[in-house]
C-alpha cells in the first residue's frame, strides 16, 4: 500500500474541510467512473466482505438508502443502526459504542445532532467515520452538490454559487468550505439572528484567498442572487428546531427561492436543494419543479459520490 493510500484508510470525513482540494476533485472524478460503470451494468465490487455501520439518531430517507445502495453495489454490506435500538439510545457511552463497533464494521457513518457528538466517535473508534448530517455540518451533500454542479456546468473555478436561507446551519456551512476549497464564488443570505457561525465563516473567507474565490455575507437576497451560475436553498426548519418552526416562517419569508427572486441570477443558473423540500415555503414548485431545477440528479449522486468515498476509505483501492 501505498504512502496515499493507507492516509485514505486513516481519514474521517467530519466536515468538507477534512479533504484537500486535490481529494475533493480526486473523490468527484471516482464518482463519475462509478456513475457510468453503474448505468453500464459493470461490476464494480471494490469492498466484498466489508460491511458499514450507519448510526442515525435523525430521520432520512436519501442518506440512509444511498449508502445501504452504495455498499450493496460495491459488493459489501451495510447495517442501519437506530440510536433507538442500540444500546446508545439506553445510555451506553459514545466511546464505548464506538470502540465496540469498530471491532466489527469497516467504517461508520453516523447522523446525529451536535457535531461534538461525531468527533467524540471520531476519538475513539478505530475505523474511518463519515459524518451523515449534524446540525452543523453535511459533507456528504455537499460532495453530491459540488459533482453535480460540475457535471452541469463543467467546472467549479469562479462559478458564482448563492444560498440563500437558514445561514446557521449544516448545509452553508459545508457548501462554504466546499466553495472555498473549489476556488468557487458563494454568498450567503440570511436573516438577522441566523447568520453563519462566525468561525466557520472564518476559515472559508481565510481559505477562499488562497484559491481565488471569494465567501461573503448578506442579509439581502436579492445581492445574492445578482449574477448567480448555482443557487442553493434549504429547509428552514431543519431537524431537532420543530419548536421554532411558526417564528421562523415569519423570518424567513422574504428569503423565498420563487421566479421573482431567481430573475436576478444567469439565465442559465441552476437550482440545488438537498431536500426534502417544503413547496411554497423557502421555494417555489415553479422553481424546483422547472427547467433550472437539477434537483433529482443531485440526489441521485448521492449514490455514486458516496461510493467513491467509501471505496476510498474501505477499500484496498
Ligand atoms: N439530503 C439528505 O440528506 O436527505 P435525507 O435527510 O433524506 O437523508
Ligand atoms: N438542513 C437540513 C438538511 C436535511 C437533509 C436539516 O438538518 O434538517
Amino acid at each position: 500500500m501505498t504512502e496515499t493510500e493507507s492516509k485514505w484508510h486513516q481519514k474521517n470525513i467530519l466536515q468538507v474541510a477534512d479533504l484537500t482540494e486535490k481529494e475533493l476533485t480526486l473523490l468527484i472524478e471516482e464518482a463519475i467512473v462509478m456513475k457510468e460503470q453503474t448505468k453500464a451494468g459493470i461490476p464494480h465490487l471494490y469492498l466484498q466482505g466489508k460491511t458499514l455501520g450507519m448510526i442515525f439518531e435523525k430521520s432520512s430517507t436519501r442518506t440512509r438508502v444511498s449508502f445501504e445502495v452504495g455498499m450493496t453495489q460495491l459488493g459489501g454490506h451495510a447495517l442501519f443502526l437506530s440510536s433507538k435500538d442500540i444500546q446508545l439510545g439506553r445510555g451506553e457511552s459514545i466511546a464505548d459504542t464506538a470502540k465496540v463497533l469498530s471491532r466489527y464494521v469497516d467504517g461508520l457513518m453516523i447522523r446525529t445532532f451536535g457535531h461534538e457528538i461525531i468527533e467524540e466517535f471520531a476519538e475513539n473508534a478505530t475505523v474511518p467515520i463519515i459524518n451523515g448530517l449534524t446540525n452543523e455540518h453535511h459533507p456528504m451533500q455537499v460532495l453530491a452538490d459540488l459533482m453535480t454542479i460540475y457535471e452541469k456546468k463543467g467546472t467549479l473555478k469562479g462559478l458564482n454559487l448563492a444560498y440563500v436561507g437558514d445561514g446557521n446551519n449544516n448545509m452553508p456551512h459545508s457548501l462554504m468550505e466546499g466553495a472555498a476549497i473549489m476556488g468557487m464564488n458563494m454568498t450567503i443570505a440570511s436573516p438577522k439572528g441566523y447568520e453563519p457561525l462566525e468561525v466557520i465563516l472564518k476559515k472559508a473567507k481565510i481559505k477562499a484567498e488562497q484559491t481565488g474565490a471569494t465567501i461573503q455575507f448578506t442579509y439581502d437576497p436579492v445581492e445574492a442572487l445578482t449574477n448567480a451560475d448555482i443557487v442553493v436553498t434549504d429547509v428552514w426548519t431543519s431537524m431537532g428546531m420543530e419548536t421554532e418552526k411558526t417564528e421562523r416562517s415569519r423570518h424567513f419569508l422574504p428569503y423565498q427561492v420563487n421566479a421573482k427572486l431567481t430573475h436576478h441570477a444567469k439565465e442559465d443558473f441552476i437550482f440545488l436543494h438537498c431536500l426534502p423540500a417544503h413547496r411554497g415555503e423557502e421555494v417555489t414548485s415553479e422553481v424546483i419543479d422547472g427547467s433550472h431545477s437539477v434537483v433529482f440528479d443531485e440526489a441521485e449522486n448521492r449514490l455514486h459520490a458516496q461510493k467513491a468515498v467509501l471505496k476510498k476509505l474501505m477499500g484496498d483501492n
